[in-house]
C-alpha cells in the first residue's frame, strides 16, 4: 500500500468543507433559507468532534489541576461590562464600501476584495474613506427598545471571569496563584466571515484567566505558553503544522507585558488558533473602577495588599476543531487502484471511537450485543446494510479508529476481527473482553 498523506497545506479546503457537508460535520446554518454569513451548525458528527475537543481541554486545564477552577457565565452581562474592558469604545475594525457595487470590506484586507463587477472600465473598487465599525452584537434586554435596555453579546468570554473572580475565590478557597477557566459561545459582528468556519460571527473559545502574584509574571506567560503548545501537539500538530509567533512590542496592547500567537498551516496559510497573553491587571483594575468594588488581594504572609495580575490562554474551539479537519485529512491510494479518504484524527477526538459491522443482516443480533456493550463505554456506530469494503470506507472518511465486524465463524469462535483505520490492519479478538481490549488501545493512543 503506498500511503498519501497529505500535509494541510497540500488539503484543499473544498474538500474539507464537502467532507464536512456530507458526512454531518458541519454545514452553514440556515441551509433552507440560503443560509446566513458567519454561522454555521455542527451535525452529529460534528457536536461529537467538537464536544470531545472541550472535553479534553477542561481534563487539561481544569480536572488535572488543582490551582483551576471551572465557571460557566451567562452570555449577557452587565453592559458596563464592555464599557470597563473598553470593548465599547475600542473593539472596532475599519470598514470601507465600494460606492459602485457596495461591497462592504475591512481596509486590511482589501487584497481579497476582488474586481468591481459595476465598474468594467477600470474594475477597481471605488472605496470610500475608512470608518470604524464596531464589533459587538447587541440586543435589547426587557421590554423597551432604548438605549437604556441595550445589551451585548459577549464577544469574549473572558470578562465575566474577571467580574465573578473574587467569589469563586473565596468560595472555592483559593490563593494566587489560582485560575478560572470557561468555555462557551462568543459572538463578533465580523465585517467578512470567511474561510468555513475559522472567521464566523458566533463561535466558541475556551479561556483561562490565571491571576498571579505581579513579581512572577514572566514565569506564568512561559508555563502557560509551554502547556498549550503541548496541548497543541497532543492534538497531532506537527513541526510542519504548528509555531509560535511573539507579537512584537507594536502589536501589545499597552497594558500587555507579552503576548503570543500559535499558529496553524491552514490551507489558506499560518493563522492563529490559540492567544497567549500577559494583561497585566488592566481588566481587574478597571472592573474595580467602574463597579466601585475592591478586586484588589492581600498577601497572607506578608500582608502586602495588591491587584493581581493576569495571564490568559483563549483558544478558538472552532479553529481548533478546523485545524483538526485539515490536518487529518488525507487521500491515500491503495493497492488495488483505489483512493481512500480518511480522516487520521487522533482517537480522543475521534466523534466514532469504533463501528461495529456484522457481516450478514441475519446475524445482526448478537452484533447488536457487540454495540450495546460498547456502548457503555464510548460512542459506537452500527451498520448492518451493504457492502463491508464500503462499509470500512465510509468509517475511513469520518475518522472511526475502529471497525469491528462480526461474521459467520464469529458465531462458533466467540472472535470478531477488529480493523485499524490508519493500518488497515485486523486481528481477531475475543468477544469476552472487547471493551476492555479497546479501551486499553483507545486509552494508550491518548
Ligand atoms: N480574550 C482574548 C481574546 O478573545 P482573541 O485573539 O480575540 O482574544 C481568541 O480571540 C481566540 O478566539 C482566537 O485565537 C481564535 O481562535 C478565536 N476567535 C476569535 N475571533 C474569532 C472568529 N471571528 N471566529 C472564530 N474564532 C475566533
Amino acid at each position: 500500500m503506498s500511503v498519501g498523506a497529505a500535509a494541510s497545506s497540500a488539503v484543499r479546503m473544498d474538500d474539507v468543507v464537502s467532507l464536512c457537508a456530507r458526512r454531518g460535520l458541519i454545514w452553514q446554518s440556515s441551509e433552507i433559507y440560503g443560509g446566513i454569513n458567519g454561522f454555521w451548525d455542527y451535525g452529529p458528527l460534528g457536536v461529537e468532534l467538537k464536544n470531545n475537543l472541550k472535553a479534553l481541554w477542561w481534563q487539561k486545564v481544569v480536572r488535572e489541576r488543582d490551582d483551576v477552577e471551572g465557571l460557566d457565565s451567562s452570555i449577557i452581562a452587565h453592559p458596563r461590562t464592555w464599557e470597563a474592558s473598553g470593548h465599547v469604545e475600542h473593539f472596532s475594525d475599519p470598514l470601507v464600501d465600494c460606492k459602485a457595487c457596495k461591497k462592504r470590506m475591512r481596509a486590511d484586507q482589501l487584497d481579497d476584495a476582488g474586481a468591481c463587477p459595476a465598474r468594467q472600465g477600470t474594475s477597481e473598487h471605488d472605496w470610500t474613506p475608512a470608518r470604524n465599525f464596531n464589533l459587538m452584537l447587541k440586543t435589547f434586554v426587557g421590554a423597551q427598545e432604548d438605549a437604556a435596555a441595550t445589551a451585548y453579546l459577549r464577544a469574549e468570554t473572558c470578562q465575566s471571569i474577571f467580574l465573578d473572580a473574587k467569589r469563586v475565590r473565596e468560595s472555592a478557597r483559593q490563593k494566587i496563584p489560582f485560575g478560572i477557566a470557561q468555555i462557551g459561545k462568543a459572538f463578533r459582528n465580523e465585517i467578512n466571515p470567511r474561510n468555513f468556519t475559522f472567521r464566523s460571527r458566533e463561535f466558541e473559545q475556551a479561556e483561562l484567566e490565571f491571576f498571579i502574584h505581579p513579581n512572577e509574571r514572566e514565569k506564568w506567560f512561559e508555563h502557560w505558553l509551554d502547556q498549550r503548545v503541548a496541548f497543541h501537539r497532543a492534538l497531532g500538530f506537527g513541526d510542519d503544522a504548528l509555531r509560535v509567533r511573539p507579537h512584537r512590542p507594536d502589536e501589545l496592547a499597552h497594558y500587555a507585558k507579552a503576548a503570543a500567537d500559535i499558529e496553524f498551516l491552514f490551507p489558506f496559510g499560518w493563522q492563529e488558533i490559540e492567544g497567549v497573553h500577559d494583561r497585566g491587571d488592566w481588566d481587574l483594575r478597571r472592573h474595580g473602577e467602574f463597579s466601585g468594588k475592591d478586586l484588589s488581594v492581600t498577601d497572607e504572609q506578608t500582608k502586602e495588599r495588591f491587584t493581581p495580575m493576569v495571564i490568559e490562554t483563549s483558544v478558538g474551539v472552532d479553529r481548533t476543531c478546523l485545524a483538526l479537519l485539515c490536518n487529518a485529512y488525507a487521500e491515500e491510494k491503495l493497492d488495488d487502484g483505489e483512493t481512500r479518504t480518511v480522516l487520521r484524527l487522533p482517537s480522543a477526538i475521534a466523534p466514532v471511537k469504533a463501528a461495529v459491522l456484522p457481516l450478514a443482516k441475519k446475524i445482526g443480533e448478537p452484533a447488536q450485543r457487540i454495540a450495546a456493550d460498547l456502548r457503555r463505554s464510548f460512542n459506537v456506530f452500527y451498520d448492518e446494510a451493504g457492502n463491508i469494503g464500503r462499509r470500512y470506507r465510509r468509517q475511513d472518511e469520518v475518522g472511526t479508529p475502529y471497525c469491528i465486524t462480526y461474521d459467520f465463524e464469529s458465531e462458533t469462535d466467540g472472535k470478531v476481527t477488529v480493523r485499524e483505520r490508519d493500518s488497515m490492519t485486523q486481528e481477531r479478538i475475543p468477544v469476552e473482553g472487547l471493551r476492555a481490549h479497546l479501551l486499553d488501545r483507545l486509552e494508550k493512543a491518548r
